[in-house]
């Protein structure tokens, strides 16, 4: 008995040796954002990062679902997963907190070998409190709801209270300090403090302490940050006054938020918006007022600086908005990630348009085996259609996801999506004009009129879209589907250009490797990409 005893002290010292051993060891640098020439990178283990994501579904945060999310992860070749981790599992007694959901969360994702981004829904889960533990539901004298103009109570927590930002911050600063013991390899490699914040239809807090707040000047540091005068918030904003003071009073409560959890462990943090339409000038009472839309990006920017860029969540399926969209956040001053985008077939050609503009990230929503579809917003099914539609795409990439990071950081990108007139899109890198055309046959031409042909079965889907890195001044590494790409000399580039060699291959370890050369066929009617893969384009001259 006692030489049993003494053999189990020594298992147990041994295992927390090794346990010790085991996570100095594993320890990696934290991930991060940087930036050089306007372009952005996600450091993770120390290396550029391209985040090959999928988000789950809302309610897949608990362990009893995540067998259901691992084999659809797989399935599409994603990294990444993006899971809610909620405010009512952490801390459903007050003081009392409950990381159990994280564990096995992050042994989950180790043993499936993928990153995770937790989106933390506290106070605002599409600008509600649902995801608030039930004692803070229900206490609304301590937690307010914001008031409406009328004075009775609208449904969504009001920025304006330090008793709700104290107890979200508690509450998430758990989160950030279990992370930081248990999670010394950093498997989780970005946060999402909140989860597409706002109001709808009341655009800020019209009870009587928010009304004397908003009785007073807009901020000096907001004023300074926008090069405006200090003023009222009517004489800075006009009709976009009632928003704009709600989108600086939560973006600073989510900043606050933010900043303590990285006091405890740095990891990049960013915020989702709900869109409102692609004009600049939306509707106050018809956006999520106080998000992060595109046009408040610079209000944003200013009250939460330790937010490291702000998203677009996209489910609208019109191609030219969604470019506009990209656009919107695709600044040298924030790196571009697409945390949630519809996972219906239509809106995967959106990763090329996203990776053109050098994003860091992507992620189709509701991607897991629970049975849940979110159409119309997204898919009606996850059909094999429908899964491969981003499966393909991710697949080609998946093996070289870093070093196609790497390449984006360095060098410039160009992508295109089919657009909704499905006319062919141009653009010139260097001395070279890409034009990028749609629903063509891999072969021929569509005006030549001696033989007889029918369009292709996908020529008027919404498919097709490509994504282009500038390797060297003749070299680009291309990736697309369902597009026919041309290299021709620019006007500005020589005059006998011609398009010397088009190699099929991946990258490994930021070597190029080979595994076959096109040319004949697969060349002399442009570049066809009907199924993912990855070329190298090299371009010439000839004397
Ligand atoms: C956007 C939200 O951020 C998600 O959590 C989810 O509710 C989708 N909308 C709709 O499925």
């Amino acid at each position: 008995m006692v030489r049993m005893k003494s053999v189990l002290a020594g298992l147990a010292l041994s295992a927390s040796m090794i346990a010790g051993i085991a996570s100095a060891q594993t320890a990696t640098e934290i991930p991060r954002i940087v930036t050089k020439n306007g372009r952005h990178a996600l450091i993770v283990d120390g290396a550029p990062f391209l985040m090959l994501g999928a988000q789950v579904n809302n309610s897949s945060n608990y362990a009893s679902a995540l067998p259901q999310v691992w084999p659809m992860l797989d399935r599409i070749h994603a990294n990444t997963v993006e899971i809610p981790i909620a405010w009512q599992q952490v801390e459903p007694v007050e003081g009392k907190f409950d990381l159990s959901f994280l564990q096995a969360l992050l042994d989950q994702a180790r043993a499936h070998d993928k990153r995770v981004v937790l989106l933390w829904f506290g106070t605002w889960k599409n600008t509600a409190g649902n995801y608030t533990p039930d004692w803070v539901k229900t206490d609304n004298r301590r937690f307010p709801r914001m008031k409406k103009k009328d004075g009775t109570d609208h449904y969504v927590h009001s920025p304006m209270f330090r008793s709700t930002l104290e107890a979200d911050k508690r509450a998430f600063v758990e989160v950030l300090k279990y992370l930081k013991a248990h999670d010394p390899q950093n498997t989780v490699i970005l946060v999402q403090p909140e989860n597409e914040v706002g109001s709808y239809v009341s655009p800020r807090d019209y009870g009587p302490q928010a009304n004397a707040v908003f009785a007073k000047p807009v901020p000096a540091e907001l004023a300074k940050a926008l090069k405006k005068p200090v003023g009222s918030w009517a004489q800075l904003f006009g009709v976009q006054a009632d928003r704009a003071f709600n989108t600086w009073h939560t973006a600073r409560y989510v900043n606050e938020i933010a900043a303590a959890g990285k006091a405890i462990k740095p990891l990049p943090m960013y915020v989702n918006a709900s869109l409102a339409g692609p004009s600049n000038v939306p509707d106050p009472t018809g956006v999520a007022s106080g998000g992060p839309q595109q046009d408040v990006l610079d209000i944003w920017k200013a009250a939460a600086p330790a937010i490291d860029f702000q998203a677009p969540d996209i489910y609208d399926r019109d191609a030219g908005h969604v470019a506009l969209y990209l656009d919107g956040y695709a600044r040298p001053d924030n790196a571009l990630m697409v945390p949630e985008i519809g996972n219906a077939p239509e809106f995967a050609r959106f990763f090329y348009a996203a990776l053109g503009r050098g994003a860091i990230g992507y992620a189709p929503f509701g991607m897991d085996e629970t049975g849940y579809f979110n159409y119309p917003l997204g898919a009606k099914s996850l059909d094999d259609a429908t899964v491969d539609a981003i499966a393909r795409k991710y697949g080609a990439l998946s093996g070289m996801a870093r070093d196609w990071a790497k390449i984006a950081y360095e060098h410039p990108t160009w992508g295109a999506a089919k657009p909704e007139d499905g006319a062919a899109q141009t653009t010139t890198m260097g001395d070279w004009s890409i034009r990028a055309s749609f629903g063509e046959w891999q072969f021929g031409e569509k005006d030549w009129t001696w033989i007889k042909s029918v369009p292709p079965a996908w020529a008027n889907d919404p498919v097709g879209g490509v994504a282009v890195a500038q390797l060297s001044a003749t070299e680009f590494l291309v990736t697309g589907d369902h597009v026919r790409v041309r290299f021709d000399a620019a006007k500005t580039g020589p005059a006998n250009g011609i398009m010397l060699r088009v190699e099929e291959g991946t990258m490994v370890d930021g070597r190029w490797v080979m595994s076959r050369v096109w040319n004949g066929d697969q060349t002399d009617y442009g570049i066809n990409l009907l199924t993912p893969v990855i070329l190298k384009v090299t371009m010439g001259s000839y004397k």
